[in-house]
């Protein structure tokens, strides 16, 4: 298999760190604000103006047509959710899914919420999800290969925890553009797959179903769904290849403490 990877200078990841930090930032203010009554859409605009206050650009907007600024993907919504107007309600999954370029750079990262009360269940599907992203993100060092990281998701997400890796949508290398080489499936084998090099930025993004793995795309061309109609759970993080450890541009913990900071969201599962 060729692929053509792009790895970064010193220079350049630290530019993909500010674009990294500024929609960890964007999914921070959701966090703060996010509570059943709240449309998709309101929290659509609230990002494009964050975004554009802070010099960069919407980056899903108009990306090979999609029509939002954001993604929002509620409940059975896998990913590529359209924000709509929509009441959200007690109990909602809801993964937030921004991009951004800022000063040519895309940052691409995602986090989900649960709205309030919530089954232990769909708790401990979006813990488990968080924590297989950590696993592949481990395995994001040079002389890996790409079948590291998706096999260290999928055999605990699948062996251990027995919840589905969705299969036909993958993680990305990225860049000056949204979806670089390499693919970084959520699932295959050790050893296999591109050899990783040093600063190779990934965005890594496991989607977790809580049934069946089996999924469908809506009349719209964009909404991924559960065929079961179950939970799917998505979390996305810019990872940069190193050495001995993993350099994660994105930054979970200024989302969690809003989260935590926010009475309506439930954040009990950790
Ligand atoms: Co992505």
């Amino acid at each position: 298999m060729d692929v053509m990877m792009f790895c970064k200078t010193d220079s350049e990841v630290q530019l993909m760190k500010e674009s990294a930090l500024l929609v960890s930032n964007s999914l921070a203010e959701v966090a703060k604000v996010l509570r059943a009554g709240m449309t998709t859409l309101q929290i659509d605009k609230m990002c494009n103006e964050y975004i554009r206050d802070h010099k960069a650009i919407p980056s899903f907007f108009q990306y090979r047509g999609y029509p939002h600024n954001i993604c929002a993907s509620v409940n059975d919504v896998v990913v590529h959710g359209f924000p709509d107007n929509k009441p959200l309600k007690e109990g909602d999954v809801v993964s937030i899914d921004i991009g951004v370029i800022l000063n040519g750079w895309h940052g691409d990262h995602a986090y989900t919420f649960v709205l309030g009360e919530a089954d232990t269940t769909v708790l401990q599907l979006v813990k488990v999800t968080k924590d297989s992203l950590y696993l592949g993100i481990e395995k994001a060092i040079v002389n890996n290969r790409i079948g590291d990281i998706s096999f260290a998701i999928q055999d605990y997400v699948e062996r251990k925890h027995q919840y589905g890796v969705v299969r036909e949508l993958v993680g990305h290398g990225l860049g000056k553009q949204l979806h670089e080489d390499p693919q970084v499936p959520n699932y295959g084998k050790r050893g296999s797959g591109p050899r990783l090099k040093e600063n190779l930025v990934l965005a890594i993004e496991p989607m977790i179903t809580l049934g069946s793995r089996e999924i469908f795309t809506d009349d719209d061309g964009w909404t991924v769904r559960t065929r079961d109609g179950k939970t799917a759970v998505h979390f996305e993080h810019d990872v940069c290849v190193k050495k001995n450890k993993a350099l994660v541009l994105s930054d979970y913990s200024i989302i969690e403490q809003a989260e935590k900071g926010n009475q309506n969201l439930n954040s009990s599962y950790y």
